[in-house]
């Protein structure tokens, strides 16, 4: 796909097929996720690939939004340090909402569908994961190819008009 029609043509999949997504697609949009921008080129992140059915389920419990994860083909835990500063979390989910969105283009590129996932318990999110101390699990993104019909270019989205959005040189 070209990149205004990947653009174009994801959106927020809840139900995937059975059709798995093989390793090279798997490492390309991780490989997005890499190379994405970051504040200062800090990277305060890490990627956790998650393709076991077990570990699928069990992380689908972080919050009741999260069910869509447990019938994903492979989830990504977008994984980052904890801190109480209100201001480096912001940067940090900056960062990471930056990842996201290009995991979620380079997948709709393949067509492959996507979703994100708030995470809430972050207990269990831990204890699932095995993360470090001191980190966190921010978001989940589940993939896999649409159970409804394939990904192609949306032509009228259900978002605000373009004049209500965009506004030139001031407000
Ligand atoms: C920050 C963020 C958090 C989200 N959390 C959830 C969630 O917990 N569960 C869910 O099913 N979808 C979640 N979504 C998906 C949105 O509901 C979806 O992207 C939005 O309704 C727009 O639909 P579209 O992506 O198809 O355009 C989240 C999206 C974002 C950007």
């Amino acid at each position: 796909m070209e990149t205004w029609d990947a653009i174009r043509a994801r959106r927020a999949i809840r139900d995937y097929d059975t059709t798995p997504i093989v390793e090279e697609d798997l490492n390309r949009i991780l490989e997005a996720a890499r190379r994405s921008p970051s504040s200062k080129n800090d990277q305060r992140w890490a990627f956790v690939l998650i393709q076991d059915r077990g570990q699928l389920e069990k992380i689908s419990h972080v919050w009741r939004g999260a069910a869509h994860i447990a019938n994903a083909r492979a989830a990504v835990g977008l994984v980052a340090p904890s801190s109480d500063e209100p201001r480096v979390d912001a940067s940090i989910n900056y960062d990471l909402g930056q990842a996201a969105m290009s995991m979620m283009i380079a997948a709709a590129d393949l067509g492959i569908g996507s979703r994100t996932a708030s995470v809430h318990d972050q207990e269990l999110a831990a204890d699932v994961l095995s993360l470090p101390e001191d980190w966190r699990l921010a978001w989940l993104l589940g993939f896999g190819y649409p159970a409804d019909r394939p990904l192609q270019p949306i032509k009228s989205p259900d978002r605000r008009p373009f004049d209500d959005v965009v506004h030139h040189d001031r407000w």
